[in-house]
């Protein structure tokens, strides 16, 4: 039978979970969620993060699936609602929204909900420098102030442009924009205006700028977020293991050339495995000719580090195993990524990011628990 497999590390989840939590011990944690937990699927990742504040998702069905899956704490929207009934749902649910604009302010103060509903706390979102979501300074003052008339509990948030490169010049700018205006909120509003700003790449790289609440994604995950740290170096352990099989063997004479488009030629006689998997599962098209996989010998449990050869197929890779000292088991697990090779070094034979990698997968892999 054909296997390609996503293998999920719940340990590894709450590992990565606890990290965050050494790093930003003073705030609560919202653990992004969405896009089915980066990929790993929001039903194995859950009960993982169980010592999590919240989890936040982008979309209404996220939001609801995680409630009928048991989550009882701060569900976050961080995107809010699109439109007046979706906004009467999330509080049926007892959702907790971003405002980011004047529809979602307008439907909010039209429809306040009960005093001890969830949906009465507001992530009221600012616009420090990114420009995508959020209020100028002048309109985030006045949404704040009737929002909290209305009886609403803030949370002030915005979100980094360049967190993962420290230096970006930007990052001073928001940060500076985000602290005068909490000073100011706190001051002419309320005291209990709290403050949310950091993505994992603001945890790791600005230690004094974590406030109320932290949204770490991509680090639960265990991917780097920053460019100059691995995961390696930050103690992260990768959540997933994607992986396949050897379902056959051949020998390419030299001169001759593997797969579509014939743009690799063997130099010398190569011997080559099929692997089954493609980017119909997942794995990416575009990955530059320093891709590599691991393949563990069924026979040796030895692992053999395997370049791959040849455009990546819809349903199959060639790899090379010439290196390997003996005769490689029919079957033998190929790791394409997990522990080695790291997904974030995929990510850069790819030319993209783990982020882009581990959403991309489809639904043909089997999906499992280690
Ligand atoms: C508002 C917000 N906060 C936090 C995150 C988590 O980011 P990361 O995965 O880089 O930690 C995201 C992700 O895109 C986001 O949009």
């Amino acid at each position: 039978m054909r296997t390609a497999t996503i293998a999920i590390n719940p340990t590894a989840l709450t590992h990565n979970l606890n990290q965050v939590k050494k790093l930003a011990p003073n705030a609560k944690v919202l653990a992004m969620v969405k896009a089915n937990a980066y990929g790993h699927g929001i039903k194995t990742v859950l009960p993982a993060l169980q010592q999590a504040d919240g989890i936040g998702v982008a979309s209404f069905a996220e939001a609801l699936e995680a409630r009928q899956l048991g989550w009882d704490k701060t569900i976050g929207l961080i995107e809010g609602v699109f439109s007046a009934s979706e906004w009467q749902q999330a509080i049926n649910n007892a959702f907790s929204c971003v405002i980011h604009h004047t529809p979602q302010l307008d439907w909010a103060l039209e429809n306040v909900p009960p005093v001890d509903n969830p949906t009465r706390q507001i992530w009221i979102k600012y616009n420090t420098g990114m420009n995508r979501l959020g209020f100028n300074d002048e309109a985030l003052i006045l949404a704040a102030q009737r929002l909290h008339d209305a009886g609403y509990q803030l949370i002030l948030a915005t979100h980094f442009a360049n967190a993962d490169d420290r230096d970006h010049p930007l990052n001073t700018v928001q940060k500076k924009r985000f602290a005068d205006m909490i000073n100011y909120l706190k001051n002419t509003i309320s005291p209990d205006i709290q403050g949310s700003l950091c993505n994992s790449a603001g945890i790791v790289n600005f230690a004094s700028n974590h406030y109320d609440w932290v949204r770490p994604g991509i680090m639960l995950y265990g991917s780097s977020p920053v460019t100059d740290q691995s995961a390696a170096d930050l103690n992260l352990q990768p959540a997933m293991d994607f992986s396949a099989q050897i379902m056959a063997f051949q020998t390419v004479n030299i001169g001759d050339a593997i797969g579509y488009g014939s743009g690799w030629i063997a130099k010398q006689e190569t011997k080559t495995a099929l692997v089954s998997i493609g980017y119909g599962d997942g794995y990416p098209r575009v990955i530059n000719g320093d891709a590599y996989v691991c393949v563990i010998d069924t026979n040796s449990n030895q692992s053999y580090v395997c370049p791959v050869r040849g455009r990546v197929a819809m349903d199959m890779i060639v790899i090379d195993i010439s290196q390997a000292p003996t005769d490689i088991a029919l079957n033998s697990k190929v790791i394409l990524w997990g522990v080695m090779p790291h997904v974030d070094e995929v990510a850069v034979h790819a030319g993209t990011t783990g982020y882009e990698l581990l959403c991309r997968l489809s639904a043909r892999p089997e999906r499992t628990q280690v």
